[in-house]
């Protein structure tokens, strides 16, 4: 009897070990699966009972703390005035600095002295190189043509099932965002206004758009969209697609096991022009996630690194460039809304990554001094966004208590910023 009870422990204990290992397994090839978001067919579900992908979704779906259950329209808007926007003719490709001369000096050899001006911000000429990004002009008139073309086609593309690549009349593309529940869309849009707010045009253009809205831009895709089983009242977020993307990988600087990017970094002076670009674009990125609190980009690597200690080799989510090398930071759902959500589990992460950066571009900073000093991002972000989207009243906006993480976090990055001109500043 003894050794039946011994033998049939030791089948338990053995059993016990294999589950530990499938569990761990499982857990590994869905963070790999993570990594680049690809679809992947018959995946889990939503809050909409859509298919969903929980495995490129690891750390939402971690994460999900029961957002507030509200129907997919947000919370009305205090007092509407929404001014009408006037079509721009604008340029149809993605607008960089296209001017020959700066387009040669942004590959050739760095000739430009020292790449950090004034203690902590990187040097004039650096940004009078930076790519132009999608200017405002380019996005208004984006959002234009885009709120009146009908859509002719929606298919897989853009990642996860809920979003869908969406094919306009004229041929151009968007991604199109029914968001698992209302926050992540309004996440995405105010964090679109914040970029602008910010003077960071590294955001492809987004309008909102009401699957049962005025006008038949829908209207040749409806058996699609009952298919997905997408809500007629959806307010849903579409972002201009970018041809020939690829991924990016973090830059040493800004590793974990590295130092830091600070003013003195002796790299700085041995870096291409196009190397030192790419960084000042990582700096703008880096302050902007710590604003938006989102932690689905370089912070969730960071999380990641307690178990999978490569992840810094592989490519940055929700990050690509163009062929020119200019950053295109997509998928921000996660920011300002659900990112104000979770807050308390992410913060030492956001932190971090904040902590590792000490060069700046000016014009971002004075932008954030100037939040900072007027304590007005509430309001400045609330007037651009209802001045610029039709549907904000539909969507809502930031509740009061998040707003007011907003510019606690404006006022943090405001201090970080002078602790390292105290450092820095008299180099
Ligand atoms: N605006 C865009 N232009 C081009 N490709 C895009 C765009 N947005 C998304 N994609 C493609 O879809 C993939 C997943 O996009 P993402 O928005 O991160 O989806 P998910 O919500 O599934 O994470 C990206 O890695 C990219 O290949
Ligand atoms: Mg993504």
């Amino acid at each position: 009897m003894r050794a039946f009870s011994a033998n049939l422990f030791a089948l338990l204990f053995l059993c016990a070990l294999a589950s530990v290992f499938y569990v761990w397994s499982a857990l590994e090839n869905r963070l790999e699966r993570h990594k680049r978001g690809f679809p992947v067919p018959g995946r889990g579900s939503s809050h909409h009972g859509l298919p969903v992908d929980l495995s490129a979704k690891t750390f939402r779906a971690l994460l999900a703390v029961p957002a507030a259950q509200r129907p997919h329209l947000g919370a009305r808007l205090e007092a509407p005035n929404l001014t009408d926007q006037t079509a721009s003719a604008g340029n149809r490709d993605y607008h960089v600095n296209g001017d020959n001369k700066r387009s040669a000096l942004r590959e050739g050899p760095v000739k430009l002295g020292s790449p950090v001006e004034d203690g902590i911000f990187w040097s004039e000429r650096l940004e009078g190189l930076l790519p132009a990004g999608f200017t405002e002009e380019y996005a208004r008139a984006w959002r234009e043509r885009a709120r009146t073309h009908r859509i002719v086609k929606l298919e897989p593309g853009c990642g996860r099932i809920s979003n869908q690549l969406a094919t306009f009349a004229d041929g151009t593309k968007a991604c199109v965002r029914y968001g698992i529940n209302a926050d992540q869309v309004q996440g995405e849009t105010l964090t679109y206004y914040l970029a602008s707010l910010l003077g960071i045009t590294n955001l492809p253009p987004l309008i909102l758009s009401q699957l049962n809205g005025d006008g038949e831009q829908w209207a040749a895709v409806r058996t699609r969209i009952g298919g997905l089983q997408w809500s007629d009242r959806a307010v849903v977020s579409l972002t201009e697609w970018i041809s020939n993307l690829t991924g990016v990988v973090t830059p040493a600087p800004l590793r974990q096991e590295s130092g830091g990017l600070h003013p003195v970094l002796p790299e700085l002076w041995s870096k291409t022009t196009a190397e030192l670009l790419e960084l000042m674009q990582w700096t703008d990125l880096i302050t902007f996630d710590y604003l938006t609190a989102n932690f689905d980009r370089l912070v969730s690597n960071l999380f990641s690194l307690q178990w999978d200690s490569r992840v810094m080799e592989r490519d940055t989510n929700n990050l690509l460039k163009t062929p020119r090398g200019d950053l295109v930071f997509i998928d921000n759902e996660a920011g300002l809304v659900h990112g104000f959500r979770v807050l308390n589990m992410w913060e030492k992460y956001h932190n971090t990554v904040l902590g590792s950066v000490c060069v700046f571009r000016k014009r971002t900073v004075q932008r954030v001094a100037e939040l900072h000093r007027r304590r007005d991002a509430r309001s400045r972000l609330l007037e651009l966004y209802r001045d610029s989207e039709p549907l904000s009243q539909e969507l809502g906006f930031l509740s009061d208590e998040h707003a007011g993480i907003l510019q606690d976090r404006i006022d943090r990055l405001h201090r970080h910023i002078l602790h390292c001109k105290g450092k820095y500043g008299q180099l």
